[in-house]
């Protein structure tokens, strides 16, 4: 099987391509999945140790064991592991670990088979058999008849002479070796060079299914257990587990010493949530409360560049407001949190153990800007909730994960809120979840929140579950219900929820039960009960455009669906209708009651208005988007105009975006949506202006090559200026950037960007000025905020000697961030020599780590000189591409989405047809459903072009002067 392992959140910072129109520097949080390298020998076994007997069984379909989940024969109780990783490789110059463990079940149903989950480990016979089998409390077991290991379905299958009595305790035990391979699941190897020493770091990676590739366990959710963990490690390393240590003592085993590391029984919990690192990492910690605190990461950031202060200054406040908010002390006694280099996920909410990627847990006070620190805060903030949520009270399977992350993606903002209280970064959500996922949503080709049980079994299909609709689809409902209930009474639902199956397991109606109760015991009114209302949001896809017509008080609703030639396959109970909980205000009335929608269309006078404008959707609180009669709209638009403020600052971001949505759907024309955009010149806040940048890059990418983009650009550079002239009179001509808050620094990044890449000429001399002044002193004078976009500059407007001066800093930089801002600067040359160099440095894995090379190409791409060249690249190296890195890193489908972007004429619908059919006998892995993606999308991009080059060149040109 292809082991899947999730990545909880990925950031992207998003960055900015000179001459193509740009987005500042911002964090998009997006859920990633990466499979595990395609490894296709099957067990460890060939190599190591005595007894490798992998015997697979004839296929029988009604077998038990040729099923995907346990029977509910067995209840796993408790656990003893004791695991010893060898950091240096064996003879066989392979990384191992031996180990062995027992687990006390107790039977509920008679049963003559013991099934327990293994993969991939390699066991010790012991006599005839994988395993040894007692009765606790005296009496005797039944013999074993036989045992194999069942390696599709990933078992060790123990065959009972006689059956197990039901209520009766019985002690499996194993002894067992395993590969410490680099693959990023279960019990793996980390590696990273410091001061030129490479270092080994053994650690784990559970969730979803890979507990089982450490030690033999039931491997479900629902399965919880104690756990009692033993490391057996080198001296000089560390060992930390979810429990603090108990007990470490000296042992000699084979010649040599070894540490053993007892660690505290844990509370009943699942095997997903299990850590254990062994690594000579260095802490910072925090005593004050009553649980110790830790920040754990490699000895230089940590000791010498205190990168883990700022994790620990908001971690004591983060739990302390999650206690609060769950009436619930933290369960545990302590908190570790670990930043690994080259972790390939976001980050993993291990309970008492959390571990990080770099980027999400480390901050280097110069390097690093307030979006890295945006970003570790936020991350930090959703693996701590689900310290209680989902660790203490844990949906019974993964056709749940919706509620599991998508709560966490919801209350990490009021975490990350409670202790960057000047932020505001609540109202991130709106941007970030809300109008990020609708994308997504609005295709007829999504899915609903919650799937059956029965829908996932395997492996992979509980990795396919962890995407973007559970977390921010998730989050945007949890968000819209919090709302409409209230935080208070949300909060006691949650808590009295989180009391009642503390160490146990539920299922997502079980929260809404205890919801239910809050609303009786308040008496709140709401149109249906709680499930009924939530039925609609969770069970069926997509989501509703409300329409309101202001001449008569009519409001309806449809399915929003972004092509509206797609046709939805995927039946629904409800006929995709949904009962809508409506905030609004008009021109001359603020504050009104919560309008609930509950049908396909009705009728309210309130909103008939005659003079004034109504707005739906206060703060997009709700999860869906807003039409308005003709004269609505325009009564909007000139409210923009006069006294934008009037209008809330996050309704400014929304009817940019649905405007511009409802016009890809046909909903309004595309004048309305350019229209909607009129307003920015006097606009300083980022929401409004980031919505625009979002939408305007569609048009930028069909029209940067064509003569609607003169226009266009005059337009832009038009409505930036006064932006950057604001800006840059507030901050002293951008010395004073660091002071602002969290959105003024965003907004300021796009003011630079947008400005910069528009042709403002005091922002490109900004950034030259900078770039002498760092050429001439060694020393960087640019604000961390600031760099994506002023680097970019400096090589768009410099040659060859910038380029090369950047290329330098880019090989010296200390930490990955100030690397990656570099990097992706690099490509925003105008020259096409440069441009192909760097094309062919991305080859080279000394110069660009092969990780890099599809980001570092698509940053080429996506430069409208570069895009072209990289077309080129990919055409005339496909061969070698697809035979050097097939099956690796590389990721095909990024690449051939990211060079496809700009495709929108006949042309290169017929070159990219040409290229599939030139490369059909070699295949394109990974890309091959991009590459049907791409076509598709460039047929829709020719319509769309076709339909609006006219009117978007006329809009422009009468706007740009
Ligand atoms: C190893 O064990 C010795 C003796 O108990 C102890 O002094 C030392 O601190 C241990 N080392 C580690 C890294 O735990
Ligand atoms: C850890 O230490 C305490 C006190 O010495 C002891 O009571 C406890 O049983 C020990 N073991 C575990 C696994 O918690
Ligand atoms: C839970 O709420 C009760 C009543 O308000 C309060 O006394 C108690 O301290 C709270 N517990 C926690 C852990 O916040
Ligand atoms: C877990 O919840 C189930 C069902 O609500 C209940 O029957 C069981 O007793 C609970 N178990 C524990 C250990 O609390
Ligand atoms: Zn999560």
């Amino acid at each position: 099987m292809a082991a899947g392992f999730f990545i909880s959140k990925t950031v992207a910072i998003v960055a900015i391509v000179l001459g193509v129109g740009a987005v500042a520097t911002i964090i998009a949080l997006s859920v990633v999945y990466a499979q595990e390298k395609n490894k296709t020998t099957s067990d460890v076994g060939t190599t190591a140790g005595p007894g490798t007997t992998t015997t697979a069984s004839t296929p029988a379909p009604n077998n038990p064991w040729n099923r995907w989940r346990l029977p509910a024969t067995l209840k796993p109780e408790s656990y003893e592991v004791t695991l010893q990783p060898f950091l240096t490789p064996d003879a066989n110059n392979m990384y191992i670990f031996k180990g062995n463990s027992s687990v006390v079940f107790v039977c509920e149903q008679a049963t003559d088979l013991i099934l327990i989950h293994s993969n991939k480990l390699n066991y010790s016979m012991q006599g005839s058999f994988h395993a040894t089998l007692q009765a606790e409390g005296g009496g005797s077991a039944p013999a074993i008849s036989r045992t194999w290991l069942e390696t599709s379905t990933q078992y060790l299958v123990v065959q009972l002479s006689a059956p197990l009595q039901q209520g009766q305790r019985y002690r499996l035990f194993s002894s067992f070796t395993g590969e410490l391979a680099d693959d990023l699941a279960g019990f793996y190897r980390s590696e990273y060079t410091e001061s030129g020493i490479q270092h080994v770091v053994a650690t784990t990676q559970m969730q979803a299914a890979d507990a089982r590739k450490a030690f033999p366990c039931f491997d479900e959710p629902a399965m919880k257990a104690t756990f009692k963990v033993t490391m057996i490690h080198p001296s000089e390393y560390k060992a930390i587990s979810n429990m603090p240590a108990n007990a470490t003592r000296q042992v000699d085993i084979d010649g040599q010493s070894w540490n053993v590391t007892e660690f505290d029984t844990t509370p009943r919990m699942s095997t997903y949530l299990l850590a254990f690192i062994v690594s000579n990492f260095s802490y910072v910690e925090d005593n004050s409360s009553n649980k110790q605190i830790r920040i754990w990461g490699r000895p230089k950031a940590i000791d010498d560049e205190g990168q883990g202060e700022y994790a620990l200054s908001v971690t004591g406040r983060i739990l302390t407001f999650f206690e609060g908010h769950y009436n619930t002390t933290y369960p545990l006694p302590k908190s570790d949190q670990v930043g690994l280099p080259d972790f390939n996920a976001g980050a993993m909410e291990n309970w008492g153990l959390v571990t990080y990627r770099e980027n999400s847990l480390l901050f280097h006070p110069e390097y690093s800007s307030i979006a890295n620190k945006e970003r570790v805060v936020t991350v930090i903030a959703h693996e701590l909730a689900h310290q209680w949520f989902g660790n203490l009270v844990t949906l019974r399977w993964w056709n749940d994960l919706w509620l599991n992350e998508g709560f966490a993606s919801y209350v990490e903002y009021l975490g990350a809120d409670s202790a960057e209280q000047s932020w505001n970064i609540k109202d991130l959500m709106v941007l970030n979840e809300v109008h990020d996922v609708m994308a997504t949503d609005a295709l007829a080709s999504s899915h609903p929140l919650s799937f059956r049980e029965e829908e996932i079994n395997t492996p992979a299909q509980i990795s396919e579950v962890f995407d973007s609709i559970a977390y921010s689809k998730g989050a945007s409902v949890l968000r819209m219900l919090s709302t409409f209930l209230t935080e208070e009474i949300f909060k006691q639902g949650l808590q009295s929820y989180l009391h009642t199956f503390s160490y146990n397991n539920t299922v997502y109606t079980d929260l809404w039960v205890h919801l239910q109760e809050a609303v009786q015991k308040n008496n709140v009114q709401l149109p249906g009960t709680i499930s009924s209302i939530m039925d609609r949001w969770t069970l069926q896809m997509g989501f509703p455009v409300v329409t309101v017509n202001t001449a008569d008080g009519t409001i309806s609703q449809k399915h929003f669906l972004l092509d509206p030639n797609s046709t939805v396959d995927r039946p629904s109970d409800f006929n995709y209708t949904w009962i809508v909980p409506i905030t609004w205000m008009t021109g001359n009335n603020q504050g009104n009651e919560t309008y609930w929608l509950t049908k396909v269309s009705d009728t309210n006078s309130n909103f008939t208005l005659s003079t004034t404008w109504l707005l739906l959707n206060i703060n997009v609180t709700g999860y869906f988007r807003v039409n308005y009669n003709q004269e609505n709209w325009d009564r909007l638009l000139s409210q923009l105009n006069a006294g934008h403020t009037v209008i809330p600052v996050i309704n400014r971001a929304q009817i940019i975006d649905d405007a511009f949505n409802l016009a890809r759907a046909k909903y309004v024309d595309v004048t309305l949506a350019l229209n909607t955009t009129l307003f920015l010149s006097q606009e300083t806040e980022y929401m409004p202006w980031q919505a625009a940048l979002t939408n305007l890059k569609y048009f930028q990418r069909m029209f940067d090559r064509s003569e609607v983009f003169g226009d266009m650009s005059k337009y832009i550079k038009k409505q930036v200026t006064p932006l950057f002239r604001h800006y840059q009179n507030i901050t002293g001509n951008w010395q004073n950037t660091s002071s602002g808050d969290l959105m003024t620094q965003y907004v300021e990044a796009n003011a630079v960007s947008t400005a910069c890449s528009y042709g403002v000429s005091e922002c490109q001399n900004l950034a030259m000025n900078y770039f002498n002044e760092w050429n001439t002193t060694n020393n960087n004078p640019v604000p961390p905020i600031l760099r994506s976009a002023i680097y970019c500059s400096m090589v768009a407007t410099g040659g060859e000697e910038v380029w090369d001066f950047l290329w330098q800093k880019f090989q010296e930089a200390p930490v990955v961030s100030e690397a990656d801002k570099l990097r992706s600067a690099l490509a925003c040359s105008r020259e096409p020599w440069i441009l192909n160099r760097y094309l062919q440095y991305t080859l080279d894995p000394t110069k660009i780590r092969r990780q890099d090379a599809t980001s570092t190409i698509n940053s080429v791409a996506s430069n409208v000189v570069g895009q072209p060249l990289v077309w080129d690249f990919i055409r005339g190296n496909w061969r070698t591409l697809f035979s050097q890195y097939g099956g690796g890193s590389f990721s095909f489908s990024n690449l051939i989405s990211g060079v496809t972007q700009r495709f929108s004429s006949e042309f290169e619908l017929q070159q990219l047809e040409q290229f599939k059919k030139d490369n059909e006998d070699i295949g394109f892995g990974s890309g091959t459903r991009a590459l049907e993606q791409a076509l598709e999308r460039t047929r829709a991009n020719i319509n769309w072009v076709k339909e609006n080059q006219a009117a978007v060149m006329q809009w422009f040109k009468e706007h740009s002067s």
